[in-house]
This record gives structure tokens, sequence and C-alpha cells, in this order.
């Protein structure tokens, strides 16, 4: 596994100059979006002032546009292992690709066919599969263990049936860090001939994807999680995209992917998806991802998000101390060094006495970013008992964050519970 060079990933990031009251911002908010590289800024100002066209025309522009939307294919399909650049949909956010999808799968299926979400997920994951049951679609819930925030596969096993066409999991928690067993849950799914919805929003900046390897038939993610701009981006296998019928506007393009990417795309987004997978290609010791042909653009990533995992273990182990040592501060889903593996860098937690909001307002105050509430994972905070208590305080590190930065946060969250 190779080794960050720290300082040049610190480099790299502008925003990480930022400063409140002379003392540097630490990012701890990432779970709600990274901060971008200068190559991401660079890409979206380079295109605005070069490259800005709409696409398929004869002039350089156009053409350029087109080069654009290419390479932010084929880079996107090299991040998560796809065949194909063909299998690759862009949207304005996975939420919206969510819904699209939904609607579409929901019209290929019949009343009474059934779809698994989980009692865990971001509601992104969950409420595009609930509209479907005005169609008659039944969904069923896999129950999410309390005492350490991982699922119960035990009940999935038993909701699952030939009725099932569907199980939509997401990869990691964005509210307690849970990495769930997306490969496991896939081979039971496909043990009855369902499909596999992937949300790997959360889990995207923090490690390797592989859709073949988890066996996923989609997979969804959004560019500003990995340190790009906002959009969102779909994996599916060829042959079901291929198979739904998209809602489209006549003179639209019939066939995948095109035919998902309702409207005109943004193309400045996509311009810097080709800065952020640039970035992550330097990263991995790649820094020309598109000059080193699909299986050299793969490794040169997949280098990148095993370093990163790497790092994020040392800090995820160094931030689990601290904040277990923390009087007064519950943590909610894996709390041991033990299962480091099994989570990542985010951690959700309340201090007792202190209403959620106020803690991340203190800590905001002090230049430590960190969000508070329940992150759209409202059956979760249910079920945790917090959603009448203004749910939980979220840090999410990631591999720009560093070990004073963790220190700074548990010595400021000490003195709040003092
Ligand atoms: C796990 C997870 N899924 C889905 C979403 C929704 O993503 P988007 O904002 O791209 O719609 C988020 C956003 O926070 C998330 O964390």
């Amino acid at each position: 596994m190779s080794k960050l060079d720290h300082a040049w990933v610190r480099s790299q990031f502008p925003a990480l100059g930022l400063t409140l009251a002379e003392r540097p911002v630490a990012f701890f908010d990432n779970p709600a979006g990274t901060q971008v590289p200068r190559r991401v800024i660079d890409a979206m100002g380079n295109y605005l002032a070069c490259a800005n066209a709409n696409t398929h025309g004869d002039f350089l522009t156009s053409q350029r546009t087109d080069a654009v939307i290419a390479q932010a294919r084929q880079l996107s399909a090299a991040f998560v292992g796809a065949r194909s650049p063909n299998e690759i949909v862009f949207g304005a956010n996975m939420t919206t690709l969510t819904y699209s999808l939904s609607r579409a799968l929901g019209r290929s299926w019949a009343a009474g066919d059934e779809v698994i979400v989980t009692d865990l997920d971001h509601d992104a994951n969950i409420s595009p599969w609930l509209e479907l049951t005005e169609r008659g679609i039944v969904v069923r819930r896999i129950p999410v263990q309390l005492h350490d925030g991982t699922l119960d596969l035990d009940s999935f096993q038993r909701l699952l049936s030939r009725k099932t066409r569907l199980v939509a999991v997401g990869y990691a928690s964005n509210a307690l860090g849970t990495i769930n067993d997306v490969g496991r849950i896939a081979q039971m799914a496909h043990s009855v001939g369902a499909r596999v919805w992937v949300d790997a929003v959360h889990y995207g900046p923090h490690g390797p994807i592989d859709v073949q390897a988890i066996e996923a038939d989609y997979l969804v993610c959004s560019a500003y999680k990995f340190f790009g701009p906002h959009l969102g981006i779909l994996w599916g296998k060829e042959s079901h995209l291929d198979e739904l019928r998209a809602s489209q506007v006549r003179p639209a393009p019939r066939t995948s992917p095109e035919k998902f990417e309702t409207g005109t795309k943004n193309h400045e987004g996509l311009a810097g998806l080709v800065g952020a997978f640039g970035y992550l290609g330097e990263l991995g010791g790649a820094p020309d991802l598109l000059a080193q042909g699909a299986a050299g653009a793969r490794a040169g990533l997949l280098r990148a998000m095993h370093a990163v995992r790497g790092y994020e273990l040392e800090l995820g182990a160094q931030l689990l101390q601290g904040l277990t040592s923390v009087r007064g501060l519950r943590l909610y889903g894996l709390s041991s060094a033990a299962e480091l593996q099994r989570r990542v860098p985010t951690f959700g937690f309340t201090l007792e006495g202190k209403d959620s909001s106020d803690v991340s307002r203190s800590l905001a105050e002090q230049g430590i970013f960190t969000w508070a509430g329940h992150h759209y994972a409202l059956t979760l905070m249910d079920r945790l008992g917090l959603s009448e208590q203004g749910g939980v305080v979220r840090v999410g590190a990631v591999h720009y964050n560093t070990a004073s930065e963790v220190e700074r946060l548990i010595g400021a969250l000490q003195a709040l519970s003092r």
C-alpha cells in the first residue's frame, strides 16, 4: 500500500488555508461534502473560459465539450470498475438519479413485487423506493442492530423471496460510519433473482469501489463527496440500463447512458470531475490518468483509494480513542478499535446534557466544522430514539484531515463536556 504524502495532499486544497479568528479551519463536515483540490477549480474555470458550449456541434468549443464528457465517463468507469464508459450516467445528484431510475424500474415491475430497503440508510435510498408503493410495490426493511449500527442479515434472509425485485442498500452509513457487507448482501439478493442497488455516496471518498467484486447491479455516488463538484454518478450494468425505459423529451437520444441524462448536463461540473480524478490519479502516482488507458487509469485510482483507506484507518483509530475518552460522550455504531476495518471515520455521538446542535455550533465558533441532526437517516434516528433530541453530532474525517486537527477537536469536546 502506498503512503500518502500528506504535505502534498494539504497543499492541493486551497480551502484548507481558510482561517477563522486567525486559526485554521478544521473541516470535519466532510460527510455533507468535501473540499476540492486546485485541479477541480482550474478545470471548471478552464472549461468555462475555453470550451463552453452545448454538445455535438461541428465547432471547437462543442468538440471540447464532447471530449470533456467522454473523459468524465471514462474516468468514472475506471473509478468504480465498470466494464464500459457506457455504463455511466450523470445527473444532478444521487437523489435525482435514484428517483429517475426507481421510476423506470417501477414501470417494469408488477403490483405485489417487492423492494427491500434498510433502516440504516440515508433517505435518498428509501423515499424513491417508497414512492413505488403507490403502484402496488411492497417495500420491506432490513432492521439495524442498535448496539453496533450494523444490519441484521438474518432478518434480511427472511425478507428475501421470489417476489423480491431489488435490494437497495448503502455501502456505508453517513450517520454512523458502518460499512455494510454489500458483497454478501448482493449474493443473498441474487440467490432469489433480485438485483442490488448500492448507494456508495458516503463510501466514495473513503476506499476503493469495485462493482464487479461486490457483484452490484447498480451503484450511485456523488462527486461532491469525493473532492469533486456537485453532481451525481450512476453506474449500471449495460444490459440493465438498456432494458429500461427512461422519461424523455422526443428529440433526445434513445440509447443509454444518454437516455437517462435529461436535458443539458452540468458540463463545467463534469470538467471539474475530470479534475478530481486527475487529483486522485496524481495521489496514486499516475498524474496523467487519461494517457494510461482504462486498465492504467483504474490501477492509478485504486492505488490512491487504498492509500486513502490506509491513512484513514490510522486517523479513525485516533478519533475513536479520543472520542471515547470524552466524559459523557455517547458514541453510536461500531465503537471498538478491533472493528475499525468495518467502518469509515464518520462518527455520530451525543454529549450528555447538551443539545447536539449547540455542540456543533460551539465547535463552529472555534473553527471546527461539524454537522448535527438526523443527517437524513430518519429511520435510524427514530430507532435510536434521537429524533426528538436533535439527532447526533457527526464528525467525519477524510484523507486531508490531520492528527493535530483530531487533537484540537477532542480538546474542544473535552472542554465542552466539563
Ligand atoms: C449516504 C448518502 N446517500 C445519499 C445522499 C444524497 O446524495 P445527493 O446529495 O447527491 O443527492 C447522501 C447525501 O448526504 C448520503 O450521505
